[in-house]
């Protein structure tokens, strides 16, 4: 190998490893949907977003788009009354037949739980639901939510535990895997009266607007794919990390699974197609 392109192999490599890089939500999102419901907190390493009417919320997004990378934020839910409203947070391509990795926050009644859901589409096919109620109160204070996305799995972390675990099983076994299309993150707050909020049941109650999701300190490791070039190319690999969560990860991400999942797409029986187990339901899921 030439000297130029190890020299640049070993930037790569080192970036890789460098852990989270610190941002800021005004020097490195935009407001592309509905930014006067958008204030920036401290000097832009926090950010409100406010719900204020059925069809005024808010959108974040971050200005770079990467493939494979990881994206934490500390968000302090929408606070009291939440029905009828959703938080979102995730990765997403742009374009038809897109890859997308979610983490969404239902709202709802004061007093009662949030739902946490969990799902992974890749060419515009998702059909991976899992959902979460949380151990804690996610609107009493702010709690960490982190999506990582690698060649080898996704994991979604709540306060870095590792609540789910979504293996590439691609080359192996077929099944789809998000890997070649550029992704931005991003988060919203919006209006879903109509099903969020114990199956559309518990309206939004207007008259307490707005609803307000409250952030901090958003810190992006990402394979960058927005400079010159544009492409991300095989630098990108360097964001494998390791394969395998550790055996106290995996201690934490079974004491959630077996007390606070609630719903599990591997094990709704009524929606397979011709009752056939997904595949990767079938194989060793973390
Ligand atoms: C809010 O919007 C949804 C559709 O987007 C609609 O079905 C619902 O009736 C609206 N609610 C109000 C209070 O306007
Ligand atoms: C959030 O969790 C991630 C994953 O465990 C961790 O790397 C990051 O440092 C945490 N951020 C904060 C602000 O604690
Ligand atoms: C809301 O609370 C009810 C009652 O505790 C619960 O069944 C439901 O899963 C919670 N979440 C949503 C989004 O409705």
């Amino acid at each position: 190998m030439e000297s130029s392109s190890r020299a640049l192999l070993l930037l790569v490599v080192a970036a890789a490893v460098a852990g989270l890089a610190a941002a800021n939500f005004r020097d490195d999102c935009d407001i592309p949907w509905e930014p006067q419901n958008a204030r920036f907190t401290s000097d832009g390493n926090g950010l409100t977003m406010s719900l204020v009417s059925n069809y005024s919320g808010c959108m974040l997004r971050t200005k770079k788009q990467f493939i494979y990378g990881t994206v934490s934020t500390l968000i302090q839910l929408v606070p009291g009354d939440s029905a009828g409203t959703v938080t979102t947070y995730y990765a997403s391509s742009v374009g038809d037949n897109h890859d997308e990795i979610d983490f969404e926050f239902l709202g709802n009644e004061t007093g009662q739980p949030y739902t946490f859901h969990t799902n992974v589409y890749t060419n515009g096919v998702g059909n991976k639901e899992m959902q979460f109620k949380p151990w804690f109160d996610p609107t009493a204070g702010y709690h960490n939510y982190t999506i990582s996305w690698s060649p080898c799995m996704i994991i979604w972390y709540v306060d870095s535990v590792p609540i789910r675990v979504f293996r590439n099983y691609q080359a192996s076994n077929g099944v789809a895997f998000p890997t070649s299309r550029p992704m931005y993150a991003y988060s919203s707050i919006w209006a879903a009266e109509d099903w969020a909020t114990q199956g559309g049941r518990v309206k939004t109650d207007w008259s307490k607007a707005p609803f307000v999701a409250s952030y901090d300190n958003i810190q992006l490791d990402i394979c960058d794919c927005s400079g010159s070039g544009g492409g991300c190319g095989t630098g990108c690999q360097a964001y494998a990390g390791a394969c395998q969560l550790s055996s106290a990860e995996l201690g934490q991400m079974q004491w959630v699974q077996d007390n606070y999942r609630i719903y599990d797409y591997c094990v709704d029986y009524k929606r397979w197609t011709n009752g056939q187990k997904p595949v990767e339901c079938n194989l060793p899921r973390y």
